[in-house]
């Protein structure tokens, strides 16, 4: 029936809001401003930064526009810029050259390998920056799994010693936060026992607690040239994308094995996860905003088709949304940049 907009509104918007007007407190910036319920800092970023051997050494990265493979050197310089525009701390991981690569990932072992060697350029230049290094075999192996490979399988306890090993030569180097990406059982403990063994005591553990087997991983794995080395998917380590549950069963195991931090990646596809762990374990939550997620928005504003800043704080602000204490980031620095204005 066509009423030609003849029927008369049953009841005034005061009668079906009950006087309640949400705009209200929309008005102005200054209104807006007053009831803001959640705030991206500074404080907020942890800085992702690729490293590579050698000497004044920078390499671009074709999928993640302004990113580069930094010489240790420079990775200090970088890390000089952070501190000085307040990052808090940086998470380093290394471009392996092939030769290094073998099977087991032996290199990860490595005292002077490149992530110990940043660690200690950087804590030279820097000594007030936090530096979280990633430990996992994907970068030393020369098939790109996390783990040891034996008969097409990631085999777990193995694996499991040798990254404690390599946790204490990082601590050793002057790693402030192990942060253990590669999803094997048992990890956690063994790395805080390991630790703990070696004297490192403070050295804290920021465990990837749920870490999904993900597609927005592409533009990490050329980084740091995985990418054409993988035979298969992470599929038997990394969760399934669609499991909550377990996501959860994930980080309570880890809080259990001594955890101080839990880590969810990626980010946005997965803010639903961020909330759960944060109301289930009140525990300092992070997420992992994936190269993937950095390439997308990149993409999308090259093409002209949204706001390249906007974009790029709108989903910062998010993780704060949904109960993250901080987002490790590619866009650290330059949101460092924008909030200092
Ligand atoms: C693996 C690892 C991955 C990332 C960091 N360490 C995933 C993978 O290659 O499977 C991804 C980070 C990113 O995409 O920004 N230990």
């Amino acid at each position: 029936m066509n009423t030609h907009g003849r029927i008369p509104p049953a009841r005034s918007v005061d009668e079906i809001t009950g006087s309640r007007r949400l705009r209200r407190m929309r008005k102005a910036d200054w209104s807006r401003r007053l009831v803001r319920e959640t705030q991206l800092t500074v404080d907020d970023l942890i800085w992702p930064i690729f490293v590579i051997e050698g000497e004044n050494r920078k390499e671009p990265i074709s999928a993640m526009p302004g990113v580069f493979r930094l010489s240790p050197d420079l990775a200090a310089k970088e890390a000089e810029r952070a501190a000085r525009l307040g990052i808090p701390a940086i998470a380093t991981f290394p471009y392996v050259e092939m030769g290094l690569r073998d099977d087991t990932g032996s290199h990860v072992l490595d005292p002077d390998n490149v992530i110990n060697k940043a660690t200690r350029a950087i804590k030279h230049a820097v000594p007030e920056i936090g530096i979280i290094t990633d430990v996992a075999l994907d970068p030393f192996t020369s098939h790109g799994h996390d783990g040891i490979l034996r008969d097409g399988i990631i085999v777990n306890d193995e694996t499991v010693a040798v990254l404690a090993r390599a946790a204490v030569a990082q601590a050793e180097a002057g790693a402030d936060i192990i942060a253990p990406s590669d999803m094997m059982d048992g990890r956690i403990g063994a790395i805080r026992d390991a630790l703990d063994a070696a004297g490192f005591q403070d050295v804290a553990i920021m465990s990837y607690a749920t870490k999904f087997a993900s597609a927005f991983y592409g533009p990490y794995r050329e980084a740091v040239g995985t990418g054409g080395l993988l035979k298969g998917d992470k599929k038997t380590y990394y969760i399934d994308p669609a499991n909550t549950e377990e996501a959860l069963r994930e980080t309570e195991q880890d809080i259990a094995e001594g955890a101080d931090m839990v880590m969810v990646k990626p980010g946005l596809p997965y803010l639903d996860i961020c909330r759960r762990l944060k109301d289930t374990f009140q525990m300092p939550t992070f997420a992992y905003q994936v190269s993937g997620e950095f390439a997308m928005i990149h993409a999308a504003a090259q093409n002209g088709w949204l706001d390249y800043e906007r974009a790029m704080m709108e989903s910062l602000g998010a993780f704060k949304r949904a109960g993250c204490d901080g987002v490790l980031t590619y866009f650290a620095p330059e949101v460092a940049e924008l909030l200092k204005g």
